[in-house]
């Protein structure tokens, strides 16, 4: 949870002040434009003060009319400019978030797969979403127009002053009383928002994942027990929001209870100069019926942005915080490092090479101990071994998500880390354990926006693996819809299309992570086809579950607890009865 914190950062605003800057004439629009509105403001009490003195107060109504139709005249305008200047500053405002909001998400884009192994996503989500929603609040609380603000309440003191000294000085007695008090409340408003804020995110994600696992709820009969949950969370949440009713309900009753005051100060102390001009029959200097009603006008938009400072005090603190978070984020360097000079060996042929590759997802605990082999062009390669063996891993150092921490994996000769990574990866396809599928059709999802997979291309890899025979019993074909994480097809479905987008892109490397989840036999038969196709002509490295895969490869790698323990062919091993003959017993005795 955040803590309430400076309120300014010199830093902090620079930093913003660049995404701001190119569009900073919206600002100073808005600033232009704010400075006419405050002159219709300061205008309208004094027209008001000009019709009581020179025409009311003595029943003259000539000229009286004209007086009226420039006061009709000064608050349309106003009312006008008002808008056009709360446009100009959002616009601006918005076009700097924009451009806020694409710079965050490349940079997340550039960080590597340890970053997000570390960070939750929703945190994530959060700097991008609420963090800048919090910066936006700068510009639509009009905090950009703060300079516009303290020059309004100047022209005002200096004309209340002019007006009547002593009238003006009793007027602000309330001012500081209203700035302490409203400073006071604001903070406690703040601190219950963000409390608030709290709870509501975790009602957010409380219901996030029970829908995403209603399937479970409701199978296990979870009903009553999720709703005992679910009611306990909403009644913190009402319980909070109520909380920051309490306070912005007690900060706007003594905002109006201070300015109602402040009008019977000045009725109370104004309204006896007045009499007592009356009386004197209207000496020069004394307080007129006009000057008192003008008193009274000033003061209520005096209070105004008077109040606002207070709120814009807490926006700006938000903000403050928001975008320390927002630059941290922006100021992680973690990256993969990026060679010099990148090698392109031209055709790739694909020989692997691991030599003495040790690596760990925490360096203290390696999940790769000393691994050695090499794979030659066009050999199919198995890996097996049992759960957390570190099989997964290997293809990942391959795909270089990660670096060993020690040795090098070479492509054709050249180590890894010498290819530009885009280039690396283009080279070599990875169909990976877990499915993922974006919202969109099947095609887009076959092709993932790449300009090199024509749709044709697509459809030619899908037909390959006999996706087109599933495909066609869907009522739009290729174009059938895919919802949220591909939650509307079968596990086999979203494993064949898997496969196509790798076929798809036709890399001569081939690294797969078969699945265990189980699928139908007819499924399961076409995917063994699958597989066994991908593989023809390509170097592959595949992690195999099925019996089918292991006995279709040239050679299978045991691994065992990090290490590479035994290789060799299916017979080979068996013959051995080391533990490739203990996993086959064990794992595949039922076919
Ligand atoms: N991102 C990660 N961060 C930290 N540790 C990890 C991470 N991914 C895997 N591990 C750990 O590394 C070890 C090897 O994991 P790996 O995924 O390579 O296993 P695997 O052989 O593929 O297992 P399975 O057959 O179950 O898929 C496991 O002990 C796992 O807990
Ligand atoms: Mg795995």
């Amino acid at each position: 949870m955040d803590k309430a914190g400076a309120a300014f950062d010199k830093g902090l605003v620079k930093r913003l002040w660049v995404f701001v800057a190119p569009h900073q004439k919206w600002l100073w629009k808005g600033l232009g434009l704010l400075m006419l509105v405050s002159a219709c403001r300061l205008t309208m009490p004094w027209l008001i003060k000009l019709a009581i003195d020179q025409h009311l107060s003595i029943g003259d109504l000539s000229g009286y009319y004209p007086l009226l139709m420039a006061f009709a005249v000064v608050a349309s305008i106003d009312a006008l400019l008002r808008r056009s200047q709360q446009l100009a500053v959002e616009t601006g405002g918005q076009n700097a978030l924009l451009d806020l909001r694409l710079a965050l998400f490349r940079h997340l884009q550039e960080l590597p797969a340890a970053y997000f192994d570390r960070t939750p996503t929703g945190r994530l989500i959060g700097r991008v979403t609420t963090d800048v929603e919090a910066l936006q609040e700068l510009f639509s609380s009009g905090v950009v127009t703060i300079l516009g603000d303290l020059i309004f309440l100047i022209a005002t003191l200096v004309i209340l002053f002019s007006l009547h000294f002593k009238l003006a000085l009793v007027a602000i007695l309330v001012v500081p009383v209203l700035l302490a008090l409203t400073m006071l409340i604001r903070l406690r408003v703040r601190t219950a928002y963000v409390s608030m804020r709290a709870k509501l995110s975790e009602m957010n994600g409380f219901l996030h994942e029970r829908l995403s696992g209603m399937s479970v709820v409701q199978m296990f009969s979870r009903e009553e027990e999720t709703m005992v949950s679910y009611a306990e969370i909403n009644h913190d949440v009402r319980g909070a929001q109520l909380k920051t009713v309490w306070w912005e309900t007690c900060l706007s009753t003594t905002v109006e209870l201070l300015s109602s005051f402040t009008v019977a100060i000045i009725l109370w102390y104004g309204g006896g100069l007045v009499a007592e001009n009356w009386q004197q029959g209207g000496i020069r200097g004394g307080l007129t019926l006009g000057v008192l009603f003008a008193f009274i006008d000033y003061m209520q938009k005096f209070f105004q942005p008077l109040n606002e400072l207070s709120l814009k005090y807490t926006v700006m603190q938000n903000a403050m915080t928001a975008a320390r978070r927002i630059f941290d984020l922006l100021d992680e360097a973690e990256r993969l490092p990026e060679t010099e000079n990148p090698q392109n060996p031209g055709e790739v042929v694909g020989e692997i090479r691991f030599e003495k590759v040790t690596f760990g997802y925490d360096p203290k605990n390696p999940v790769l101990k000393n691994v050695s082999f090499s794979v030659a062009p066009g050999e199919k390669v198995a890996l097996v071994g049992a759960t957390g063996a570190g099989k997964t891993t290997v293809l990942k150092l391959l795909t270089r998500l990660y670096d060993p921490s020690h040795g090098r994996i070479t492509l054709d000769g050249i180590d890894l880390r010498d290819y530009e990574v885009r280039d690396l990866r283009k080279r070599i396809g990875l169909v990976p354990q877990d499915v993922f599928l974006f919202e969109g059709d099947i095609l887009e999802n076959i092709r993932l926006g790449n300009v090199e997979v024509s749709e044709e291309k697509a459809i030619a890899a899908a037909t390959r693996l006999h996706l087109d025979q599933l495909v066609n019993r869907f009522p739009g074909g290729w174009h059938e819809p895919v919802r949220e994480r591909g939650r509307n097809l079968s596990a086999g479905e979203k494993q064949l299309i898997s496969f196509a987008r790798v076929l798809a892109a036709s890399p001569r490397v081939l690294v797969l992570d078969e699945a265990t989840s189980n699928v139908d036999s007819h499924t399961e038969h076409i995917l063994q086809e699958a597989v066994h196709d991908i593989m023809q002509g390509r170097t592959s490295l595949a992690i195999a579950h099925r019996l089918s895969t292991v006995r279709d490869a040239d050679r299978i790698l045991v691994f065992h607890q990090g290490e590479l323990a035994e290789q060799g062919t299916h017979d080979q091993l068996i013959a051995e009865g080391g533990l490739y003959a203990c996993l086959v017993v064990l794992q595949y005795s039922e076919t």
